[in-house]
């Protein structure tokens, strides 16, 4: 099975079990993403569904990461915020024109690599960097 992103808790993990379980399941969504494409398991309409539902969790996860930061009064929040509607914004945009192209393969890899890169830059950066402010107000 080919994973597209492997999960490390040691570069990945911030030690807060919510979140680690959100940013593991998200991870999961996107390797079970990448399978669909490969040529023996490619399944163009598993892959739009599943596409959808990797927005919506992610938009789920978000608001919990933000509901943290509104009701600590995180210094960095907006700029976080900032960046977590960015990816939502991408994320549908792309997901429409995946949808109004007949399921295109090439457009399907690009997709996916802007998931995962995104994704796994995100973690190992702005969300590691509130990390040690989360565990200050008690989060384990
Ligand atoms: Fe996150
Ligand atoms: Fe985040």
């Amino acid at each position: 099975m080919h994973r597209l992103i492997q999960w490390d808790q040691a570069s990945m993990g911030l030690d807060i079990e919510l979140i680690d379980h959100q940013h593991q399941r998200l991870v999961e969504i996107i390797n079970q993403l990448s399978e669909l494409t490969e040529p023996e398991n490619n399944d163009p309409v598993e892959f739009g569904i599943i596409l959808g539902y990797i927005a919506d969790y992610a938009y789920y996860h978000f608001q919990t990461e933000e509901l943290y930061f509104d009701k600590y009064d995180y210094p960095d929040k907006e700029a976080h915020k900032a960046e977590h509607k960015y990816y939502i914004d991408k994320c549908k945009e792309l997901i429409s024109a995946y949808n109004k192209s007949n399921e295109d393969q090439q457009l399907a890899i690009s997709l996916l690599t802007f998931l995962s890169d995104w994704l796994t830059h995100h973690i190992c950066g702005s969300d590691r960097q509130f990390a040690p402010w989360l565990r200050e107000h008690g989060l384990r």
